[in-house]
C-alpha cells in the first residue's frame, strides 16, 4: 500500500478510520503519537498497551513511566522528542504485532517520519529495530551501533518493558539515550560522523 499522505490533516483522517488490518477489531483508541511534531529526535516502540489503547497515547503505561524517568535521566525532555509505534493499534494481549499487520500498517510510519523529518530515530527494542533498522537485528549484539539511512541516523536500543523485566539493562539504554543525544549534536555542528 503506498500512502502518499503530505499533510498531517490527512494521515491523521486516514488513520482515525483504518480498517487495514485486523487490529481495527480490538483497539478502543487509535494511539498515534505524542511529544513534538517537530523533533529532532523521534522514538519508535512497538505497538500499543492497555493503558496506552484507553488514553491514546503511546507509553504512557508502567513501561512509559520507566521511560520517562530514563529520558530525564539522559537529559531529554519528553516535550521535546517526537514517540510513536509500528502499529497504531493495540495487538491483543500485548502479543508481537504479525508481518503482515506491521506492513500494513507502516505507511503511516513512513508519512510521520516525512512530516517530522528527525535527525535522529531511535528503535526501541526489537520489533521496532526489525522494521526500521534490520530485518535480522540482534539488539543485544547490535543495540548502539548507529546507521545512516538517507537524510536521519538510526540507533536501535532496548525496549523499555524489557527493563521491567532485567534491570540490569538499564545502563545500557540510558547509555543509547545519550548517544543519540550527542549524535544529534555532532549532526548539529555537521560534524563527520562514522556510520
Ligand atoms: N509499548 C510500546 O511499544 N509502545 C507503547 O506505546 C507502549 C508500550
Ligand atoms: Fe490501520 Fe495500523 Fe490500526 Fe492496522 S494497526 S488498523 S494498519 S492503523
Amino acid at each position: 500500500m503506498a500512502v502518499l499522505t503530505f499533510s498531517w490533516e490527512a494521515l491523521y483522517n486516514e488513520l482515525m478510520s483504518c480498517t487495514k488490518c485486523r487490529l481495527c477489531e480490538h483497539r478502543n483508541t487509535i494511539v498515534i503519537a505524542d511529544g513534538n511534531p517537530n523533533a529532532d529526535i523521534m522514538f519508535i516502540g512497538e505497538g500499543p498497551g492497555r493503558e496506552e489503547d484507553e488514553q491514546g497515547v503511546p507509553f504512557v503505561g508502567a513501561a512509559g513511566r520507566l521511560f520517562n524517568l530514563l529520558l530525564e535521566e539522559a537529559g531529554l525532555d519528553r516535550r521535546d522528542i517526537y514517540i510513536c509505534n509500528i502499529v497504531k493499534c493495540r495487538p491483543p494481549q500485548n502479543r508481537d504485532p504479525l508481518p503482515d499487520e506491521a506492513e500494513a500498517c507502516l505507511p503511516y510510519l513512513r508519512a510521520q517520519i516525512a512530516l517530522v523529518r528527525p535527525k535522529v530515530i531511535v528503535c526501541l527494542g526489537r520489533i521496532a529495530a526489525r522494521y526500521v533498522y534490520d530485518r535480522d537485528i540482534q539488539i543485544t549484539k547490535q543495540r548502539g551501533q548507529v546507521k545512516k539511512a538517507g537524510v536521519f541516523y538510526i540507533i536501535p536500543t532496548y525496549h523499555p518493558a524489557a527493563l521491567l523485566r532485567r534491570d540490569e539493562l538499564t545502563n545500557d539504554f540510558v547509555a543509547d539515550l545519550l548517544a543519540a543525544k550527542k549524535l544529534l549534536k555532532r549532526i548539529e555542528n555537521s560534524e563527520k560522523i562514522e556510520a
